[in-house]
């Protein structure tokens, strides 16, 4: 039904750990294409770490389509799942599959993921009936923060718990390859991930998911904003980029670069006749 790729990603479920990353750009999923992630996601964290924006929910279509089409140009091996942006389904969950069809046809994804909100069991069983793979997102849900109460940790009691095990058997049933659990008390997402038979992906959600996501700017430590407490920053690239431009300002600065070995020089010929007509 699905496939090679997402196949394959189901089977690491009780096998070995999946792991995602997030991706915005031609350049960054070039060098993720050399490595062994398993998928990446072109996140509508987007909107905050590439545009700026302090919402997710601002991000428009456009925007999501053109940086899906530049992440799928590079990456070749792993699956690339496209975030489907708020306008795209909560805002006219009508139109969803006409844009979930343009981020797989046009823009090269090879699946949509969707955040829970009311009326996303409609919209994940209208686009997987039409041959759409959806990934699904539960707990804290960035698109519909505000009536979650803010950024906060979600089932952490036994009413929330209970909701969050129904939201994934319910994507789980609708046919839903796998589930992002976002920020989820490591205790609960061990119960959910074994009550459900598709990989879960967890962000802030502890150890016992069947896979992880971050985002590769607060991997590389590039993003200036908030940093959650479970973001793990693998690398200070922030501190490495300013030194390579503390160089190249110094150089500039200092008369050695650009030198000749980065610049075209004529052929004495020519360069007699430029300099007497020129
Ligand atoms: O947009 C994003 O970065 C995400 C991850 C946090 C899962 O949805």
């Amino acid at each position: 039904m699905y496939s090679d790729k997402i196949e394959q990603l189901i089977a690491k479920k009780n096998k070995e750990k999946i792991v995602m990353l997030t991706c915005y750009d031609y350049s960054f999923a070039h060098i993720l294409n050399e490595t062994a992630i398993d998928a990446v996601l072109v996140g509508d964290s987007l909107a905050n770490v590439v545009l700026g924006l302090d919402r997710t929910k601002s991000l428009s279509f456009r925007e999501m389509h053109a940086h899906t089409k530049a992440v799928s140009r590079a990456v070749h091996r792993a699956l690339v799942i496209a975030d489907m942006p708020y306008c795209a389904y909560q805002r006219n969950p009508g139109k969803a599959y006409e844009y979930a069809r343009k981020l797989i046809d046009d823009a090269g994804a090879h699946a949509v993921k969707l955040e829970w909100f009311s009326r996303c069991p409609q919209v994940a069983e209208q686009l997987v009936r039409k041959q759409i793979p959806v990934m699904g997102h539960i707990g804290l849900t960035p698109q519909t923060v505000d009536k979650l109460g803010g950024f906060k940790v979600q089932g952490k009691d036994l009413q929330s718990a209970r909701r969050l095990k129904e939201q994934a058997r319910i994507l789980e049933d609708l046919g839903v390859f796998a589930i992002v659990f976002e920020c989820i008390p490591q205790e609960v997402t061990q119960t959910l991930t074994r009550a459900v038979k598709i990989p879960t992906i967890g962000i802030g959600s502890g150890k016992w998911c069947d896979g992880q996501i971050l985002v590769l700017y607060d991997l590389l430590g590039i993003y200036p904003g908030r940093r959650p407490k479970f973001v793990k920053t693998f690398e200070n690239l922030d501190v490495r980029i300013q030194q390579a431009v503390a160089e190249y300002v110094k150089e500039v600065k200092g008369l050695s670069f650009p030198g000749e070995e980065h610049s075209f020089l004529l052929n004495p010929e020519i360069l007699q006749k430029i300099q007497k007509y020129l």
